[in-house]
């Protein structure tokens, strides 16, 4: 099909200043506003990235929910991650989203920070990389990918404020190192809540204006993160092309008075638009008035589930392992902890989803083997949702029914938009009702979690009415709101009525619905369920302990305060290891932690926040069918006092980066200090020899030989080697059968041997350049000419 160009200049000359300035700020939560008489469309926008959530936040609307970003950067895999991109630029054309406000691209500065399971990795090279592979498959399917957030985001502490000190050569060498290699690709870009060297990100026309525009030449479209645009000249001028949410904001009639009075002027409002058009054109959104909206893009379908279940397997890492995995024959298996039977799939905040299933490994492995199950110890602090299926009423203020809708359990989400048939103007209170029937009798525990007033009753009678405060802080907390528990008797086989009311008055153009009603059995008591699981272990063959964080610890809107396992999972991890020799630990984590008892398990095995496919993957994994394939993509320490960047809490409104470039691997080769495991490490089920390597006309081969009795796949890594110094500069996965030779060759990119001094000096010169497994198991070693 022929493309027309479409005249940009002279679409913008037919609008009005109005109707220009009208489309820099979100109509709603997610979209920009149509213009039917240019033929623009609603520009539809939703979050990632490990899936695309569409306009409802909610379990109504259900995504494909991949591993979270630390286990896509384990895989290394550029092919991989194309492949993710393409199903995530699917799920957006499902749900009629144009724009992915996705991939994260700030770095592991520290491992506090509380986005940390949402970004890539420490290096900035391999964010990069996995970065602009994200970018280009999703875009290959006419969605914009929207690189976030512009930039030194690493950390959540006081975010819409904080102001990162960081001198030019970190943020050029470092921070804006993902970002460059994205500029010339991706079509939106989201600009920070943070400020940096003293100015807003979404002001900050120094970085946005001069280097991103500028120097870097992006032509795409700058979107706030949501709600960061908080000035009316300075924002316009800073940089920032479009204000989300909306309707309301800090530009509208503002903004065009400021124009009409001079201070802004109106070419840059026209930049915006013209921006703004061009990102309609790229996405199918912008044709001549009438036409039918653009055909979708004819591509392959992407099996979903499939795809989620390979990148799991793949991401999964082997830490350590004392032959004991794979497990051959077919051993009885002790199943261990609370994320065993409910897996923590994702992390918290904005980069949540609702797929419609959700594999724990209790299911995957019962698929397989013989399995006992112990709860042994349950750290999450919030209750559980009833997992059976539920409705939301709708009620107006007389109680009558605008609307209902059904739920797969019983948690009622829905931010900036309600669901369709629902008027905001006439609703009052949202109930949900669910019914439930206990397997045993006894005291069980019922929790409200949300902020507001909540009505629980238990077949009719009230058993709970209260209103409950929004801690201070961040907002993101409405996504993990505060519970309140109440203790009811219930009886065996009986059918409970269920019913939670929320009183919400008129939203004023947002809808803002977010609660919970949780379960718990009767709890025998932390002593006796500890007994059990370690006599369950000692009955069976082999142990396999899921342990993991919580909500309450890997989240938007806050950074953690520890790096250990939350409650007595550690304790319970020891006394299960000391009743089966064979114990397996599962590390549920989207970053790192300390574990203590690590020489007293037989391996422990990193399945990251694993996606919807959780449970077939790992029982894959655990019985060989897949070799575990992550590598680390950021370094795990022993302890938290061993890091060397754990400053995430702002002092007098400031974060300085004093480590300057050094964070990560580097840190830790400057210090000196063992860490519990270096970046790039992680098992597979066979081994490897590095035979050879070879350096000339810029690039960098080397032959590896699988030396094991299995066929497997590692990840060649090469690193520049400047004394104690190393950077990662290439790297490649290869396949190969028991006894075969493989070769891979790289080409170092030239930002690898430049330093910024003001602008990019190329150093010149004999470099050393190592290849191995690790960052610190150099194998082979040749000297490069640039
Ligand atoms: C997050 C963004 C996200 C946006 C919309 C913000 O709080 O920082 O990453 O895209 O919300 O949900």
């Amino acid at each position: 099909m022929e493309t027309v160009r479409v005249d940009f200049d002279d679409l913008i000359a037919r609008l009005d200043l109005g109707t220009k300035i009208r489309l820099l700020t979100g109509a709603d939560m997610w979209s920009l506003p149509p213009i039917p008489e240019i033929g623009l469309d609603r520009i539809v926008m939703s979050d990632g990235p490990i899936g695309v959530r569409g306009e409802q936040w909610s379990s109504a609307d259900p995504s494909i929910a991949l591993p979270s970003p630390t286990a896509l950067a384990a895989t290394w895999d550029r092919d991989l991650i194309r492949s993710a991109g393409s199903l995530l630029g699917q799920e957006a054309r499902r749900k009629g989203v144009h724009v992915l406000l996705a991939p994260t691209l700030n770095l592991h500065r520290s491992p506090l920070g509380g986005r940390h399971f949402e970004c890539f990795s420490e290096d900035p090279y391999l964010t990069a990389e996995l970065g602009a592979a994200y970018v280009d498959a999703v875009q290959s399917c006419g969605v914009a990918a929207t690189p976030k957030h512009f930039v030194a985001n690493d950390f959540e502490t006081d975010r819409f404020t904080v102001d990162v000190q960081v001198s030019e050569k970190t943020l050029r060498e470092v921070y804006l190192r993902p970002f460059e290699q994205v500029a010339g690709r991706a079509w939106a870009l989201m600009t920070a809540y943070n400020g940096v060297n003293g100015t807003t990100m979404t002001e900050h026309a120094g970085l946005v204006h001069g280097v991103l525009k500028g120097e870097w030449e992006y032509d795409g479209c700058v979107v706030s993160d949501w709600t960061a645009v908080r000035s009316t000249e300075a924002a316009a001028m800073g940089g920032t092309d479009v204000a989300m949410p909306g309707p309301h904001g800090p530009w509208g009639g503002k903004l065009e008075a400021a124009v009409r009075e001079g201070r802004v002027p109106e070419s840059v409002v026209d930049d915006r638009v013209r921006r703004i058009l061009r990102l309609a054109e790229r996405v199918g959104a912008l044709r001549v008035p009438g036409s039918p909206p653009a055909a979708p893009v004819d591509r392959e379908f992407v099996d979903g589930p499939a795809l989620v279940h390979e990148v799991a397997a793949r991401s999964f890492t082997l830490l350590t392992n004392d032959g004991v995995l794979p497990f051959r024959g077919a051993p009885t298996i002790a199943l261990i902890g609370a994320a065993a039977s409910e897996a923590r799939v994702m992390g918290g905040g904005s980069a949540q989803v609702y797929p419609d299933r959700i594999v724990s490994p209790l299911e995957g492995l019962r698929e397989r083997a013989e399995v006992r199950y112990a709860l042994g110890h349950d750290p999450r602090i919030r209750l559980a949702p009833i997992a059976s299926p539920a409705r939301a009423r709708f009620l107006d203020e007389d109680g009558g029914v605008l609307a209902e809708h059904p739920l797969p359990a019983s948690e009622a989400r829905w931010i900036g938009q309600l669901p369709s048939g629902v008027d905001g103007d006439r609703l009052q209170a949202v109930r949900l009702l669910t019914t439930y029937t206990p397997g045993v009798s006894g005291e069980h525990e019922l929790s409200v979690a949300g902020v507001g007033s909540f009505t629980l009753t238990v077949n009719g009678a009230t058993v709970f009415d209260e209103v409950i405060d929004l801690p201070d802080g961040d907002p993101a907390a409405f996504l993990s709101p505060p519970e309140r528990r109440v203790t009811v008797p219930m009886t065996a086989g009986e059918t409970y009525e269920l019913a939670v009311t929320h009183p919400v008055g008129a939203f004023k153009g947002m809808a803002l619905v977010s609660f919970t009603l949780g379960h718990a059995d009767p709890n025998p008591g932390e002593e006796a369920l500890m007994a059990e699981a370690v006599r369950v272990a000692a009955e069976c063959d082999v142990a396999v302990v899921v342990a993991g964080t919580t909500m309450e610890v890997e989240s938007e809107g806050f950074d953690r305060t520890g790096l250990g396992l939350p409650g007595r999972q550690d304790e319970l991890i020891r006394a299960v290891a000391a009743a089966n020799p064979r114990t397996v630990v599962v590390v549920n984590a989207g970053s790192p932690v300390e574990m203590p008892w690590i020489d007293e398990v037989a391996a422990v095995l990193l399945v990251w926040f694993p996606g919807q496919e959780a449970g077939t993957a790992l029982a894959d994994v655990l019985f060989g069918d897949a070799e575990p394939g992550g590598r680390l993509p950021t370094t795990w320490p022993r302890r938290l006092e061993h890091c060397p960047v754990v400053n995430v809490t702002p002092v007098d409104g400031a974060v300085p980066y004093e480590e300057e470039e050094f964070i990560g691997y580097r840190a830790w080769l400057r210090s000196g200090t063992e860490p519990a495991f270096w970046f790039g490490h992680g098992l597979g089920y066979t081994t490897w020899s590095y035979d050879s390597i070879t350096a000339g006309g810029g690039a960098v081969t080397v032959a590896v030989t699988n030396t094991g009795d299995r066929p497997g796949r590692e990840v060649v890594q090469f690193y520049l080697a400047d004394g104690a110094d190393r950077r990662l500069v290439g790297f490649d996965v290869v396949e190969a059968g028991p006894g075969e030779t493989v070769v891979t060759t790289v080409f170092p990119p030239e930002r690898s041997f430049q330093v910024w001094e003001g602008r990019w000096r190329t150093v010149e010169g004999e470099h050393t350049i190592v290849a191995g497994p690790n960052v610190a198991d150099p194998r082979l070693s040749v000297t490069m000419k640039i």
